[in-house]
């Protein structure tokens, strides 16, 4: 599938994909070369309709759009919500564009410097700000979320300021591009954190230049925006909120289907996410955390619930029962016995079971003889046993009532915990004419 690409490129998004992918995206999605691979594949042409129900930060959606081809999204968390559907969202003039962002900008330094805070880089700041009242800050709620060391309290200080600038004005047109820029400038630099793929805090800063950082990254939009409204089509595409474990409509929608649903490892999207969900108002309380992971597909021991019952969709698949047996053997062999540890066996057959779900319900919207493309990694991650995603997931498919046509290697990754090479498959399923 990938032959015209180099080995060391496939991870990548290509110089000439730049456009609009890299507004804001999760660090090892999948690449958009490898969504045009297959939507040549599965024929999509300008007829089609093509869904990605894990639609994430909407590497599927722009490559549809940018290629004229109608697509929808679902997706459940809402900061990934919100990145697909401004993405997705070309119409704005870029020059009346960055001109208010040029606007904000100013009047953003204009109130820090009455805060009592120096414009970046001039110095000496006066006084210790750290711990100080005078800052701006989280409240103890949206704290009790968030990793202190995700950000330094003057980095902070200077973003709420100019959030509260964009937001200050009614009905700003240009508000999701301004945010979501700023949502990119937190995770790239203005915050303390990396990705490994998972989130890790790195050292604090003492002070970055966030105007400026917000700023360029609204510049990269508004170019972005004049390369994409050259192109001579300009297809819908919709993103909803919602669990692609049940059903998003009842229409028979869709043609074809590129998806790459979270994997059964201990990654927890809701922490990638986090810093920017909280800053952006997405999340402000264990609550609203507590409802954004229950309405996710369980992938990992942090979002496991006693009420949980999605393993009775797998009930008598036999892969799934026999690779829960081993976890839970091992896990009895080596003697673990904490809480996560417990659970391991838990969110495999609860995470096969919402994939089984899922493919139930998407049915229902499925045009007769549609085509889907699910990509998906073996893993590795509890006691070394190995899960073979796109076998299983394949044999689930099947017994569901899709046709499999090929379960093909995508890429080989480096397993972190035990230095193994593992797979990762696109799994290409058909549903019935
Ligand atoms: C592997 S990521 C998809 C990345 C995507 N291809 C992109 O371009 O960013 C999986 C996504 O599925 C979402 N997700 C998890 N459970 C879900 C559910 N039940 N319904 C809808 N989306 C879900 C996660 O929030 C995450 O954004």
């Amino acid at each position: 599938m990938t032959s015209k690409i180099k080995k060391n490129q496939l991870n990548m998004v290509m110089p000439q994909d730049s456009p609009v992918h890299n507004w804001y995206r999760f660090v090892l999605s999948f690449p958009p070369h490898l969504v045009r691979d297959y939507l040549a594949k599965l024929g999509a042409d300008e007829h089609s309709v093509v869904l990605d129900p894990f639609c994430g930060t909407g590497t599927t959606l722009v490559e549809c759009k940018k290629l004229g081809i109608r697509s929808c999204g679902w997706e459940a968390n809402a900061m990934a919500h919100f990145a697909s559907t401004t993405k997705t969202s070309w119409q704005c003039d870029p020059d009346h564009f960055i001109a208010h962002c040029q606007q904000v900008a100013e009047e953003a330094l204009d109130m820090t410097a009455r805060s009592g805070i120096s414009l970046y880089g001039d110095t000496p700041l006066f006084g210790d700000f750290r711990g100080g009242t005078m800052l701006r800050d989280l409240t103890e709620e949206q704290w009790q979320v968030l990793s202190r060391g995700f950000i330094s309290p003057l980095p902070l200080h200077r973003t709420l300021i100019l959030l509260e600038t964009m937001r200050g004005y009614q009905a700003n047109p240009y508000r999701g591009y301004q945010e979501l820029a700023l949502a990119k400038a937190l995770v790239s630099r203005i915050g303390n954190v990396a990705f490994g793929p998972e989130i890790g805090a790195t050292p604090p800063k003492s002070d970055i230049d966030v105007v400026s950082i917000w700023l360029s990254e609204c510049k990269n939009i508004a170019h972005d925006l004049e390369i994409v409204q050259k192109l001579p089509y300009h297809p819908d595409s919709s993103v909803i909120r919602g669990d692609s474990r049940s059903t998003q409509s009842h229409a028979k929608l869709f043609d074809i289907v590129i998806t790459s649903p979270p994997y059964p490892n201990e990654k927890d999207y809701t922490r990638t996410t986090r810093l920017e969900s909280v800053i952006l108002g997405f999340i402000t309380n264990r609550s609203d955390l507590r409802a954004l992971k229950q309405g996710l597909l369980r992938s990992n021991t942090r979002n496991v619930y006693t009420v949980d019952d999605d393993q009775k969709w797998i009930e008598g698949v036999e892969s799934v029962q026999t690779l829960a047996r081993q976890i839970e053997e091992r896990r009895i062999e080596l003697g673990k016995t904490s809480g996560f540890e417990r659970l391991y066996h838990r969110v495999v057959e609860l995470y096969f079971g919402g994939m089984a779900r899922h493919l139930i319900e998407l049915k229902k919207t499925l045009k007769p003889g549609a085509q889907l493309a699910y990509v998906v990694g073996d893993q590795m991650s509890y006691f070394r046993i190995p899960i073979r995603t796109g076998t299983i997931l394949a044999d689930i498919a099947e017994r569901v009532g899709y046709k499999v046509e090929s379960i093909d290697l995508f890429r080989t990754r480096l397993a972190t915990v035990t230095k193994e090479w593992i797979r990762e498959e696109v799994v290409v399923l058909s549903s019935s004419a």
